[in-house]
């Protein structure tokens, strides 16, 4: 098993060549998030076929596999549309993909764009949740074998893993986006199965996904800066449950978080 969290040297020029600026910001798309990418003014894409380490992972409904490179708010950016993840059978380091990469090309600040179902009971569908923490259920961690950096020390502290600064400053703009954001812990399962509703009750959390810890875990231990932000697109083990409800309350209420995250990205 590879122990490594660097990233080909083939994909950093090639990101290289396809950005004008060096990425100061790298943003994670998730379901139905897709949007962001078509906000990017000078956008090279490519495919993440074409990126020798990024997971193969083939199509999954509401990804669309690719960066696109370019400016938001006259930020330089690298936003990943779609995601690989750990219910895919890819490994944590490969979910993690992502983050290395934003963090070979010196990028500052990482921020991971999700679905999520609702738990807390104030939560609506459409309401958004800026992580304050996680919990990884995952039962699997990027670092594992990781010797540290330059062999030292792999034991990352996780005490302030979402920046409470970047917090802060969505807060600030949260009114004026027309959405109900606020702050809350994230649980992170592997799926591919929903929660049960069991699991529910057990949880205690206030938003459960699929996605996003990895990436997190890895881009704390390589220093990057890390903003969390999921989009509630259902209630957790609600009945009825489908991909398609999840994709569809992702397109009405992406635009406005979309447009929260290009006014915050501006600021940063
Ligand atoms: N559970 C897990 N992952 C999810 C959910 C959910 O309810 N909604 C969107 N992603």
């Amino acid at each position: 098993m590879s122990t490594d969290l660097t990233v080909p040297a083939s994909d950093i020029a090639r990101v290289t060549l396809a950005s004008k600026a060096a990425p100061r910001i790298a943003i994670v798309a998730g379901s139905g998030l897709g949007g962001l990418a078509q906000r990017v003014e000078g956008a090279v894409t490519i495919p993440y076929a074409e990126l020798e380490g990024f997971p193969d992972v083939g199509n999954v409904v509401g990804h669309a596999g690719q960066l696109v490179c370019g400016t938001l708010a006259g930020v330089s950016v690298m936003v990943f549309a779609g995601r690989a993840h750990l219910y895919q059978g890819v490994t944590a380091r490969g979910a993690a993909y992502p983050a290395r990469l934003a963090a070979a090309l010196g990028a500052e600040v990482l921020v991971l764009t999700n679905a999520a179902g609702g738990i807390a009971e104030d939560l609506a569908v459409g309401d958004v949740v800026l992580l304050s923490d996680h919990v990884n259920l995952t039962g699997d961690n990027p670092l594992r074998g990781w010797p540290g950096p330059e062999g030292g020390n792999p034991f990352v502290p996780m005490s302030d893993t979402y920046d409470a600064e970047l917090r802060a400053r969505v807060l600030a703009a949260a009114p004026a986006s027309g959405l109900r954001v606020r702050e809350g812990v994230y649980f992170g399962l592997l799926g591919p199965s929903y929660e049960t509703p069991a699991e529910v009750r057990t949880l205690g959390a206030d938003i459960v996904g699929m996605s996003t810890v990895m990436e997190a875990i890895a881009a704390r231990a390589l220093g990057l800066r890390v903003l969390g932000m999921s989009l509630v697109t259902n209630v957790a083990a609600g009945e009825g449950l489908a991909h398609d409800e999840v994709l569809e309350v992702g397109a009405r209420s992406a635009t406005a978080l979309e447009g929260l995250l290009t006014a915050v990205i501006g600021d940063i």
